[in-house]
């Protein structure tokens, strides 16, 4: 029985501010197997880790990334909306967040997730793979998106690049994907695997989301799922003990 990896999402959300390096770093203190992340463009056309199309609901600065420079973004304080604790955190760039996986010898899943289904962010995907492909990481990458033309777009650019489906009620649309490239992961929203069931799937290619309850987690132990992307994976690596051994 193969088993279910523990994906950090947004690092460690649940107890540290979104995809900050604090959350990140805290994600690899609690040996998270994945750490799972969103890219979005600047207006000078660097990646940065943010979850929203705007600065507004994380930090204490209004408007969105695609108007900002790098250099505004930095003077953002992106912790402290989360607690006062972390108001030195900043947002940080796709290139900080590998550096410090690279620093801390990181040999997880690293997913991550093209934000390009509210703004299409155009030559994201080249700049990820040109970023990706200058290294030999010691970590294994997943390429997430809900807009699957991104995922081609990455398959095209890299045809060994690992995609996941992202979605929330459907997986019609993964048809847009084609017969030309292997989807390597499904990652549902909870409430449709629930829906659906594993019936027609295969549980070993599911790594649904959001999994913070007792009860999801052991839902998805229990079925060996391949993953579980959660914003408490301290509590998620714990509970895995109740049903899989450690490795
Ligand atoms: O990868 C799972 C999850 O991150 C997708 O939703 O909105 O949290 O990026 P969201
Ligand atoms: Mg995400």
């Amino acid at each position: 029985m193969q088993q279910t990896k523990v994906i950090a999402h947004r690092g460690s959300k649940g107890t540290h501010p979104e995809n900050t390096l604090a959350a990140f770093q805290e994600a690899l203190r609690v040996e998270s197997d994945g750490i799972e992340l969103d890219l979005h463009l600047t207006k000078d056309q660097q990646l940065v880790v943010i979850h929203d199309e705007s600065v507004n609901r994380t930090t204490n600065g209004k408007g969105k990334v695609k108007d900002m420079t790098l250099y505004e973004i930095k003077q953002l304080d992106a912790g402290s909306s989360f607690s006062p604790a972390f108001k030195d955190e900043k947002i940080p760039s796709f290139q900080e967040v590998l550096d410090l996986l690279v620093k801390e010898d990181f040999k997880g899943l690293l997913n991550i997730e093209l934000k390009t289904d509210h703004e299409p962010y155009p030559g994201i995907e080249e700049k990820v793979i040109q970023i990706m492909k200058q290294h030999k990481w010691l970590f294994q990458v997943v390429y997430s998106s809900f807009n699957y033309d991104s995922l081609i777009r990455m398959k095209e650019r890299d045809y060994e690049a690992e995609i996941a489906l992202l979605f929330e009620k459907s997986k019609g649309a993964q048809k847009k994907i084609g017969e030309k490239y292997t989807i390597c992961m499904w990652h549902p929203k909870i409430n449709w695997l629930k829906r659906v069931g594993l019936k027609t799937y295969p549980h070993q290619s599911m790594r649904p989301w959001t999994i913070n309850s007792l009860s999801q987690m052991d839902y998805c132990f229990e079925q060996a799922m391949s993953g579980l992307i959660t914003d408490y994976p301290e509590l998620a690596l714990k509970r895995r003990k109740k049903w899989q051994p450690d490795r």
